[in-house]
């Protein structure tokens, strides 16, 4: 009896210690509304457990990067095959988002987050967050139905992690 609660006791001080690598990856993503997401996309990178938070919204912005190159080539796909004049419209609205994604907003995040400059890498991200709003929305104003809202909202959650990070560093 006083064996099992001895080792009970044991599991309950020395799991939790066991796991201290992840520490920093558990209670970063618990800090974004997307933590199973959060958590796959951080532990992409091998290296992510030994990684402080900097490194960390690195990772991230690295997934945000997949994924929006993922919805470019998506969306150029889609405008090489239609020719429908309103689907044309929103979807060079998407390419333009998607590239200045690309281009600017996720290089500007790593790097403001990596020169412990959390400020300017919310505006990035804030600005990355905008340009898939209006990519998804060039899809009403045309009135069709946005074929590619789960892309959309793919990137939107990543971009949400990635801000939620940067905001740990503030
Ligand atoms: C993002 O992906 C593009 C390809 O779409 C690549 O050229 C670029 O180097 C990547 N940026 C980062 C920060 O990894
Ligand atoms: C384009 O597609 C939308 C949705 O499928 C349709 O409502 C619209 O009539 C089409 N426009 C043209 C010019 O074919």
């Amino acid at each position: 009896m006083s064996l099992l609660v001895l080792e009970a006791l044991f599991c309950f001080a020395f799991i939790p210690l066991s796991h201290s690598a992840d520490s920093l990856i558990e209670s970063t993503c618990q800090q974004t509304p997307y933590y199973d997401f959060c958590i796959y996309t951080l532990q992409s990178d091998p290296r992510s457990s030994t990684m402080g938070l900097p490194g960390l919204a690195r990772v991230a912005g690295n997934g945000l990067n997949d994924t929006a190159t993922d919805n470019l080539d998506l969306v150029s796909g889609l405008l090489g095959s239609t020719n429908n004049a309103s689907l044309d419209k929103a979807l060079k609205v998407c390419i333009g988002s998607y590239n200045t994604i690309i281009k600017v907003d996720v290089p500007g995040a790593i790097e403001a987050a990596l020169r412990n400059n959390p400020n300017l890498g919310i505006d990035y991200t804030r600005d990355a967050a905008k340009q898939v709003d209006t990519c998804e929305k060039s899809f009403g104003e045309n009135k069709i139905e946005s074929p590619i809202s789960g892309s959309n909202t793919a990137a939107y959650e990543l971009i949400v992690i990635l801000q939620s990070i940067v905001t740990i560093i503030l």
